[in-house]
């Protein structure tokens, strides 16, 4: 694939990795993902932005060999789906000057051994000029690490946000199509961003203070019509809650799965969504998404070895961590003799800032008393969520399971 001109003298290169389908061994990739490299020419100086994974080091090598040499290497985010391959870069262009903020030198140090000597540190908000384009670096913390940066082409009105507004999709497409780039979006916010709501809403503020015509991510294809992207994180980042029961599950013997069917039900009659997820098939990217606007979460686990089966103990772990602003949880399943399931759930997820509801642990098969405890349950969350606005039709995108 040759550079593709975004605008006159800024290309995209890097490359597209049409073939993955697991990142950082945790993520699921099922539509793949790029990792985009930008080079901008101006009348004087030339700078590359980013590299890419170091797998895909000849496709980034191949389309430089089209263009000027960089006078500069812009690294955004250290991360080596995007810092990798700067090795190789230093190796073909000795005279080349990396551009990074403090904390990615100390990083670039520590991961990948650059030499000391080849770094120009920026500041918030310093400039770069190439001759007729100017480059302004914006610091972005925590999107996706501590030590993230954007730049803004000034004359071109273009935001190069790195992992900021990206999105894992493999696509011939240089322009995101919203409709197709929408889920691939919600599911990296929700991977990797959402833990950090709070600062990605600075970061919003901040790089929409300048006039922005393109965002050009590292992941995913580049926004031309940037409003659709900035509005979608607005949201998943800083709206309320939703009228919606994130319901993840496992069974052994079926106990909690009537459980599990029942609730959904008496949720369902009572007019609240509900994104069920079976955990031995789950695609992680899916219950994250779910997590950015459910109310509730209820997990649904039998005992197991005297706790939760490891799989219910894994979403919630994986809740703790991601940290959505869901307002309520609690735990459902069903015990033999005894067990602390729902004790050590609780405490798996102690980061989150929910009020613990009722639990309803069945002994054995669940009977008539457990199916109308988890009724009372489902007039609690139907109660407790009567404020909440209903799902909107853009967390459709995402999941759709509905009971049966
Ligand atoms: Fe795409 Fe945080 O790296």
């Amino acid at each position: 694939m040759k550079p593709r001109q975004i605008v006159p003298n800024v290309h995209l290169v890097g490359a597209v990795d049409w073939d993955r389908r697991l990142f950082d061994a945790l993520i699921p990739l099922p539509d793949g993902t790029s990792y985009n490299a930008y080079v901008v020419r101006g009348s004087e100086k030339t700078a590359l932005l980013d590299t890419v994974d170091p797998s895909m080091w000849p496709t980034l090598a191949a389309q430089l060999d089209q263009l000027p040499a960089p006078d500069y290497l812009v690294i955004h985010h250290v991360e080596q789906d995007h810092s990798g391959s700067t090795p190789l870069v230093l190796e073909r262009c000795p005279d080349i000057t990396i551009v990074c903020d403090e904390k990615a030198k100390a990083l670039l140090l520590d991961h990948l051994h650059v030499d000391d000597a080849r770094f120009h540190v920026v500041a918030d908000g310093d400039t770069l000029s190439l001759g007729d384009k100017t480059l302004r670096f914006l610091f972005t913390p925590w999107v996706h690490w501590p030590e993230t940066m954007s730049t803004y082409l000034e004359e071109d009105k273009v935001l190069f946000s790195c992992d900021f507004f990206g999105s894992h999709l493999a696509t011939s497409d240089l322009f995101a199509d919203k409709h197709e780039v929408h889920d691939g979006a919600k599911r990296y916010y929700a991977e990797i961003m959402m833990p950090f709501g709070a600062q990605v809403t600075k970061n919003i503020d901040k790089v929409t203070q300048y006039p922005i015509d393109y965002i050009a991510p590292s992941h995913g294809p580049v926004y031309d019509d940037p409003s659709f992207i900035i509005e979608a994180y607005r949201d998943w980042a800083g709206g309320e809650p939703r009228n919606i029961v994130c319901l993840p599950y496992v069974t052994m013997h079926d106990s909690t799965r009537l459980m599990v069917e029942h609730l959904t039900a008496a949720l369902v009659d009572r007019g609240v969504a509900v994104e069920r997820f079976d955990l031995t098939t789950v695609d992680l990217g899916e219950l994250a998404s779910s997590l950015v606007h459910a109310g509730t979460i209820v997990l649904g686990t039998p005992t197991v070895l005297t706790g939760p089966h490891p799989l219910a103990a894994n979403a919630a772990f994986v809740a703790n961590a991601l940290r959505p602003r869901t307002k309520y949880a609690t735990v459902i399943g069903s015990y033999g003799w005894a067990g602390k399931t729902v004790e050590t759930l609780v405490g798996l997820m102690g980061k989150l800032k929910v009020e613990l509801l009722d639990p309803v642990m069945a002994k054995g098969m669940p009977r008539a008393a457990d199916f109308a405890a988890l009724d009372a349950l489902a007039d609690t969350i139907a109660a407790k969520h009567k404020d909440l606005a209903p799902r909107a039709y853009a967390d459709l995108a995402v999941c759709r399971h509905e009971p049966s």
